[in-house]
């Protein structure tokens, strides 16, 4: 068979204003610890309703230090999300903790509360929970486990930039979250990422962590108060930050339409199980669009067929606990998280992004029923 043509997984959408605003930045010369990252701030800030945003180089970047302000190390052990990416754990790895996973709830596919509280020990000191395909995580459930239980919860919201949680977007509701902004997520700079925290004090160490340790307010550039990090971000990379942010809403308008379709397309496979629905408390913000096949499937056949037609496909995600590392470095094994194990080996990601055409989604969904039958 001739493919005739090749739907990519993913896609960002750039346009001329996004080239403007990086040509001023080149002109200006002030390419780093500038006044645009201090803009995209305040309108990320503004745009998620939280008081503070601190931007960093990337999202893992963000996590690990928020890992480090809580102060996770060696013997403490942090409970996550087996559905996610490996970033969600390793943000605390890096400082020495322990991962624990804890199932997730087989309609969002989320941190499950009750099995958060089962895996507390004596030893846990935090939650790292994860809004995994923008769908936004018990925040209030485990925010009461989090202060019943003296623990730190940080939220993993990477995915979920224009998500809300009980009417509110994911961002403005207490806990620190953090963005991030590779090519595939709702809105890019290529990379980077940002925290946003309600505290003050915890804002003013992010900015002098991810800048070296360096504190100005009791001294100069050569001042450094603790052990920092470089994980700045660039004013070049701010810059088209505030291009997407200008365009946040058309964003998150054009791929909740283009998940609409799919669903709409995909209604008549019942091979094909979607992602769970908004409802009063949880509206998802479209990251990518993830089917579950049905266990008589094979998954692998499934996606040969697709390349074969030029579709793009990704199995999103492997479970965190089974990646090699962790079996080796842990010991984990299949029978940890057996909702989460079952959903990881069935789910696919489809072609999605801002601007997809509709009739390359028709052609996906065609390609698809043609693979499964
Ligand atoms: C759930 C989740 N956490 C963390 C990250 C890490 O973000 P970054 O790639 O910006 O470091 C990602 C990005 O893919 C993610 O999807």
């Amino acid at each position: 068979m001739s493919v005739t043509r090749q739907i990519p997984l993913s896609s960002p959408w750039l346009d001329e204003r996004e080239e403007e605003l990086v040509l001023e930045v080149l002109r200006s010369g002030r390419l780093s610890l500038g006044p645009t990252i201090d803009r995209f701030e305040e309108l990320f800030a503004e745009a998620v309703d939280a008081p503070f945003a601190a931007a960093v180089s990337s999202g893992t970047a963000g996590l690990h230090l928020l890992c480090h302000i809580a102060g996770f190390g060696p013997g403490d052990e942090v409970i996550t999300s087996p559905v996610s990416f490996v970033a969600s754990a390793n943000a605390f790895i890096f400082e020495g903790a322990t991962p624990v996973f804890a199932d997730v709830d087989a309609r969002t596919l989320n941190l499950d509360p009750a099995a958060v509280e089962a895996a507390i020990t004596p030893r846990t000191r935090g939650i790292v929970a994860v809004d995994m395909f923008g769908y936004p995580c018990e925040l209030d459930e485990l925010r009461a486990i989090a202060e019943k239980h003296s623990l730190t919860l940080i939220e993993d919201s990477a995915e979920a930039l224009g998500a809300q949680y009980k009417g509110r977007p994911i961002g403005s509701h207490g806990s620190s979250a953090v963005f991030g902004f590779y090519p595939n997520k709702q809105m890019t700079a290529g990379e980077g990422g940002v925290v946003t925290t309600h505290s003050e004090e915890e804002h003013r160490l992010l900015v002098s962590l991810r800048n070296q340790g360096r504190d100005y307010e009791s001294g100069g550039w050569f001042n450094h108060a603790r052990v920092g990090f470089n994980y700045r971000w660039t004013d070049i990379q701010a810059a088209i930050g505030i291009g997407q942010l200008e365009k946040l809403d058309r964003i998150l308008d054009l791929r909740r339409a283009a998940a609409e379709r799919y669903d709409e397309l995909l209604a008549g496979l019942p091979e094909v199980t979607t992602l769970a629905a908004d409802d009063e408390d949880h509206r998802r913000s479209w990251f990518v669009y993830v089917i579950a096949l049905d266990s008589s499937i094979n998954r692998a056949h499934v996606m040969e067929e697709l390349r074969g037609r030029g579709v793009s496909t990704a199995e999103y995600v492997p479970c965190v606990h089974l990646q090699p590392y962790m079996r080796e470095r842990y010991g984990f094994a299949e029978g940890l998280c057996p909702v989460a194990e079952d959903v990881c080996a069935r789910t696919l990601a489809l072609p999605f992004h801002t601007r997809i055409d509709p009739d390359d989604q028709q052609f996906v969904v065609e390609a698809l029923t043609a693979a499964l039958a």
